[in-house]
């Protein structure tokens, strides 16, 4: 696992989107893992930017996302699928389609979320997998508990989960679904590269779980130490309890730039 301490969110956006923009170089047919919340906003704002400037493309590339509210109506602004609309695939040429999410209105949730594995298997797997921390250390919405093997599925929302999430719900923590289909941790552990963005004192708790914690279901976040390709990218707040931090900046800071991440 690599840990990248960077002083502000917009550093780490940088970092990323030189990342997704050499893939895309490479590969521009790469399959993207797409995560919401506010951990990547600073990354799709970049990536935004250099899209408009004409720096890269994203017309061939497919799109997964993590995870989806069950029966939330499907116009509504939190709704997952509009939420990444909104924000970063609307904004760039991700063709119509080029998104896909698990069903969190399907009448059959199981068949939804086998068909999603599915689709996902069928694109040849995610190339690059963008993901942010919950407080209690969930990747996706794999809730402390989760399997480590776990593959796409039905859960429950954590009452932390769903009280941070109530800020994008007028602070309402009832209005916060209960349950989600999600990604499970076998599925995210497919990809190809795991990138993890974390940025303030809230989640230097789970960081420390992450990065330098025993691997457990207690924290699912920790299954990425198993990962051949992780790698986390800090700011210094969510930095403050790693303690090996001044060897993970030495050991960025000797990294020779051509490498990327
Ligand atoms: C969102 C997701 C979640 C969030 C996590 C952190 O698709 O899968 O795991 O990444 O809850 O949320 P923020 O970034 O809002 O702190």
């Amino acid at each position: 696992m690599e840990v990248v301490i960077q002083p502000d969110a917009a550093a780490i956006a940088r970092l990323v989107a030189d990342e997704v923009q050499s893939l895309l170089a490479a590969r521009p047919d790469a399959v993207l893992g797409l995560a919401t919340g506010s951990s990547p906003l600073a990354v799709y704002d970049e990536l935004v930017r250099r899209y408009e400037a004409g720096a890269l493309s994203l017309a061939r590339v497919r799109a997964f996302m993590l995870d989806e509210y069950v029966g939330l109506p499907d116009d509504h602004p939190e709704r997952y699928r509009n939420v990444i609309e909104r924000e970063f695939a609307g904004r760039v040429d991700l063709p119509a389609g080029a998104v896909q999410g698990p069903d969190g209105n399907a009448e059959d949730l199981p068949a939804a979320c086998a068909a999603y594995e599915a689709a996902i298997a069928a694109a040849g797997g995610v190339d690059l997998q963008l993901l942010g921390i919950g407080s209690d250390g969930h990747i996706a919405f794999n809730e402390p508990g989760s399997s480590l093997a776990s593959r796409t599925r039905i859960k429950t929302l954590t009452s932390q989960t769903r009280r941070d999430n109530a800020r994008f719900f007028d602070g309402d923590v009832e209005a916060v679904p209960r349950h989600c289909l999600t990604q499970g941790l076998a599925t995210i552990m497919s990809a190809r590269h795991l990138v993890l963005v974390a940025t303030g004192a809230g989640k230097a708790e789970a960081v420390h779980h992450l990065v330098e914690g025993p691997v457990s279901a207690m924290w699912p976040a920790t299954i990425m130490q198993h990962h051949p390709r992780a790698t986390v990218l800090v700011d210094d707040a969510a930095a403050s309890r790693l303690q090996l931090a001044g060897y993970y900046r030495e050991v960025f800071a000797g990294k020779p730039s051509w490498q990327g991440l």
